[in-house]
């Protein structure tokens, strides 16, 4: 039982994912709907044919892997019955999830995951691994803070092609707050508790070590959950550059998504903006940053940064050491984000470096 599926082989991500992991002396094996697709994109590798989340799940249990990559969004569907099929199986797991509603279902599941032996990883992609990953390199060895901002700055190449039906409906579906909260919200920590927080607030301008300015607002992704997690503050932002933080997009934004929190409408936009034809483009920067600032009650200040590449290179990379390591053995017992399970010399295993 070596064997390591990548559901979701023929996307973005997945031949990212597969790429690293060849690199690495680990031959996956690419799990998808359409034969064809997969083959085209397998360099030779094995191929499980699977026509739906329930499907894969199905042969998960039948060929117990040894660990499975989710790469197939949205994570609030399709997460927690892999997961479960892992469990049964004896597989490790790990997926991309970043919207905070699927990363905390699936570490609301530690306990079941630690009685089980296997180890679950959610939030290996960029924006979650890079901000955390600074969070806790600050934190190391100290009490908890009083409060911590991360803010991401992702530097993504856009390869020519449709924008695809896993990231139209996380971007439309995923973005929700945890189950009871209002959808399409933003969210932040205050005082120990998530409460709502305008997405595209609390804009700040940021000059990157190497000289240049992006503005990031708040975007309450995953990050938001593994930096609390990570530092224990009280009180904590999550921006990203991505944010909208125009005035006028900000006043829109609330009547967009409460229209787009009527099932239909989101499923009628799921449909069309998975069809929306991307032209290529260059990465915007040469860098791709995670940053975190965290204040502890005496007022002592630290900043932190992390530096890598093109983003959905990066996104290829966490997964690939975070499986090499758990077929190592490296793995706990528990639902875990990356950071939390490996510490911050993941990151600089993954190629970063650390500017603090
Ligand atoms: N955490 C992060 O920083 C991060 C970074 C990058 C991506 N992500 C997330 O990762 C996910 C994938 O992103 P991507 O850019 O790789 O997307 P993508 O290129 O569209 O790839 C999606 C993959 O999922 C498969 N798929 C889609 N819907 C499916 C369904 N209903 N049943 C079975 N398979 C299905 C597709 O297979 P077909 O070939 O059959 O269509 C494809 O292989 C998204 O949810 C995205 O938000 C997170």
């Amino acid at each position: 039982m070596t064997d390591v599926w990548i559901l979701g082989g023929t996307g973005r991500s997945g031949r990212a994912i597969a790429a690293q992991l060849r690199a690495q002396g680990i031959r996956p094996v690419l799990v998808g709907r359409d034969a064809a697709r997969l083959v085209a994109v397998a360099e030779g590798d094995r191929t499980v044919v699977a026509g739906s989340a329930e499907a894969m799940a199905a042969e998960i249990r039948r060929q117990r892997p040894a660990a499975v990559v989710n790469t197939v969004g949205p994570f609030t569907r399709t997460a927690t019955p892999t997961i479960r099929a892992c469990l049964d199986g004896g597989s490790d797991y790990l997926d991309l999830a970043n919207d905070l509603s699927a990363v905390a279902t699936t570490l609301a599941l530690g306990d079941s995951v630690a009685a089980s032996g296997r180890t679950v990883v959610t939030g290996a992609g960029f924006g979650v691994t890079a901000t955390e990953s600074v969070v806790v390199k600050l934190c190391e060895g100290r009490a908890a803070p009083e409060q911590v901002r991360v803010d991401m700055v992702p530097s993504l190449e856009t390869q020519a092609g449709v924008l695809g039906e896993a990231l139209a409906a996380t971007i439309l579906d995923g973005i929700p707050g945890v189950a009871g909260g209002g959808r399409f919200q933003g969210r932040r920590y205050r005082d120990g508790r998530l409460v709502a927080a305008p997405i595209g607030g609390d804009p700040v301008r940021l000059t990157l070590p190497d000289g240049g300015v992006v503005t990031t607002a708040g975007m309450p992704l995953g990050e938001l959950i593994a930096a609390q997690r990570a530092s224990g503050a009280p009180n904590v932002v999550a921006a990203s550059s991505e944010a909208p933080s125009s005035p006028v997009v900000r006043a829109i934004l609330p009547v967009a998504t409460a229209v787009l929190g009527i099932r239909p409408v989101r499923e009628f936009a799921i449909r069309r903006l998975a069809a929306v034809k991307v032209a290529a483009k260059p990465k915007p920067r040469e860098h791709s940053w995670g940053h975190a600032v965290v204040r502890w009650p005496d007022g002592t200040t630290r900043e932190g940064w992390l530096r890598l590449g093109e983003a959905q290179e990066w996104t290829g990379a966490v997964p690939a050491e975070v499986v090499r390591r758990l077929l190592a053995g490296e793995g706990k017992p528990g639902a875990f984000t990356p950071a939390a399970l490996f510490g911050p010399s993941l990151a600089q295993a993954c190629g970063a470096e650390y500017v603090v």
